[in-house]
């Protein structure tokens, strides 16, 4: 592990505007940076950096943390790796050799691929390579994948019995049950992240009547399939040099276009394609052509894609195959020429609409301009805006007014997103925000003071270690409470020491008042007059003093 004082010194170093700014463009508004949040679709910024707390904060996807926090976040990481780049960007050096929190599944994935690749190249896995031979696979062309077969007789937890590692790790990496090695007699095609490394494996059975026919591996602290696009690290720098991606279905429609030349390829997992996906992607390509299946289904997920392919701000084409065939039967079938010509003439995202949509009542034609209006909405690029808003005014025969009357009626109330910040979070949002007078705190608050377990549990905490950090911790309270301390700390001034002090004063004085008060109440309801005008010269006492 990295040591704690290094991590302090880490972030204390680190500027985060700076950071941050080299992703999201920032603006300054008062004393903090605002711009576009890089984890949600957002027309209107509301994504915060505070430099002086080093924080940022996102009020409308509520996302927020430190430096660390939001390596992690944007580029994956885990947490030693983000701060050994931090680190790096700084010139500190450290020792992460043993830090990885994540270093042993990472490396019993690393064994599993050699050993699933071992087993293809050897008599065992003759099964496993007469099946990619047959779908006119060639791995040796395609070294980067790692492709591998899992033998039907099983053998990988004895492989790493020898290299010593545990039942219980391999349980954890989702390479076995209990019971069961997961992968049997299934071509392997493991998942890299963007880093290159291995997080998870698909498979595919070799037998139709064998199911699932794809078998993915269970998610793990490493891998989240909705997080990755499988082929990604082998296409990204094809991609980058392109601005150009292709998205397909399928694993093996990916290696048919990849064996064949067309590098700048990837997949999402047998989900549907998620927004995370979508964002992913759009670091890489400014334009993505989606090359889906041609049944209904792969035109339903190219319907899907398309939005949020769009929010993710990427120039959407769809190709449209035949009926009944898929990329890699369409090459075998065509040839590559031909697919790379049905690419180039792809549709854009309003044709490929119009052309899968029916419209046959003017119901239906109403419904599809608005699917259309909302997809359009989210175009930020000012031109292509107006170039689609002009477009759908010519289709359909709508003056342009009409058009601008239904886009500005969709613009949603933004009030829906008031907090509700109770007494005792704004309390404990104030010490967080002031931890340098904890030492004030500490003299006048005890964690009974706090009713709010959250809170308490923070304060409790406090206690114990003064320098403990909430905005590494998100197991401690719930995100509900973790967001809301974030929105008061960003927006909070820090208080001068004797503020600081009058507002814990009266936040105390406030607690004892309300227990005097209910003293009086009980003494009242048993008649007990001698307690009651004892509690009440207290109270007195109490006002007077806080005047
Ligand atoms: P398809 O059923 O179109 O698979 O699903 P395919 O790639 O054409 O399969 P072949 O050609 O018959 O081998 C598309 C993708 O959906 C995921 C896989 O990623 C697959 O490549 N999938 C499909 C699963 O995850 N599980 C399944 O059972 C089926
Ligand atoms: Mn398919």
């Amino acid at each position: 592990m990295i040591e704690q004082e290094k991590i302090e010194e880490i972030k204390r170093q680190t500027d985060i505007v700076e950071l941050i700014g080299h992703y999201v463009p920032l603006k300054k508004v008062g004393k903090n940076y605002r711009g576009l949040c890089p984890f949600h679709n957002e027309e209107n910024p509301s994504f915060y950096v505070n430099p002086e707390k080093g924080i940022f904060f996102c009020f409308g996807c509520k996302k927020g943390g430190n430096a660390i926090s939001f390596l992690m976040e944007y580029e994956k990481l885990d947490f030693p790796e983000a701060v050994k780049k931090l680190a790096k960007n700084l010139g500190i050096e450290i020792d992460t050799s043993k830090g990885l929190r994540y270093k042993e599944l990472y490396e019993v994935n690393e064994f599993a691929a050699q050993f699933f690749s071992s087993c293809l190249n050897k008599e065992l896995g003759r099964r496993g390579q007469n099946y990619l031979k047959e779908r006119r696979v060639d791995f040796t062309r395609l070294r980067d994948f790692r492709l591998g077969y899992a033998p039907a007789s099983g053998g990988l937890r004895t492989f790493m019995r020898q290299k010593g590692i545990s039942t219980e790790l391999l349980i954890k990496a989702g390479l076995l049950t209990p019971h069961n090695e997961i992968f049997r007699d299934r071509v392997i095609f493991p998942i890299f992240n963007l880093s290159g490394r291995i997080i998870g494996f698909g498979g595919r059975s070799l037998e139709e009547n064998v199911q699932p026919k794809y078998l993915n591996s269970p998610e793990t602290p490493i891998f989240k399939k909705g997080d990755v696009l499988y082929g990604l690290f082998q296409a990204k720098t094809s991609i980058r040099s392109r601005e150009e991606a292709i998205l397909v279905e399928g694993y093996f429609d990916l290696l048919s276009l990849y064996q064949r030349g067309v590098t700048n390829i990837c997949a999402p997992l047998g989900t549907s394609l998620t927004d995370r996906q979508a964002m992913l992607l759009s670091r890489f390509a400014r334009k993505v052509n989606i090359l889906f299946d041609g049944d209904i289904s792969g035109i339903k997920a190219a319907l899907r894609a398309i939005g949020l392919l769009i929010d993710a701000q990427v120039e959407v084409y769809i190709a449209s195959l035949p009926e009944d065939t898929d990329p890699d039967r369409y090459i075998i079938e065509n040839g590559i020429d031909q697919l790379n010509g049905l690419i180039k003439n792809g549709d854009d995202f309003f044709q490929f609409y119009k052309k899968h949509t029916r419209v046959e009542t003017v119901e239906q034609e109403v419904a599809l301009i608005k699917d259309l209006l909302k997809i359009i909405s989210h175009i930020r690029d000012p031109i292509r805006f107006d170039r689609y808003l002009k477009h759908i005014s010519k289709v359909f025969g709508l003056p342009l007014e009409v058009i601008k009357k239904e886009l500005d009626r969709k613009e949603e109330p933004r009030s829906s997103t008031q907090i509700k910040i109770s007494k005792e979070e704004k309390m404990m949002a104030m010490i967080l925000n002031n931890r340098e007078y904890f030492h004030h705190t500490k003299k006048v608050l005890k964690p009974e003071d706090f009713q709010e377990s959250g809170v308490r549990r923070i304060y409790e905490r406090l206690l114990k270690n003064e320098k403990f950090n909430i905005y590494d911790l998100t197991d401690m309270i719930d995100g509900n409470l973790r967001e809301k301390l974030f929105s008061i700390i960003m927006t909070q001034e820090s208080l001068p020491e004797s503020n600081f002090v009058k507002v814990l004063n009266r936040y105390k004085n406030g607690l004892v008042e309300q227990k005097l008060k209910m003293e009086i109440r009980q003494a009242l309801k048993n008649a007990d007059d001698e307690k009651v005008k004892k509690y009440q010269k207290k109270l007195r006492e109490l006002k007077l003093h806080s005047l």
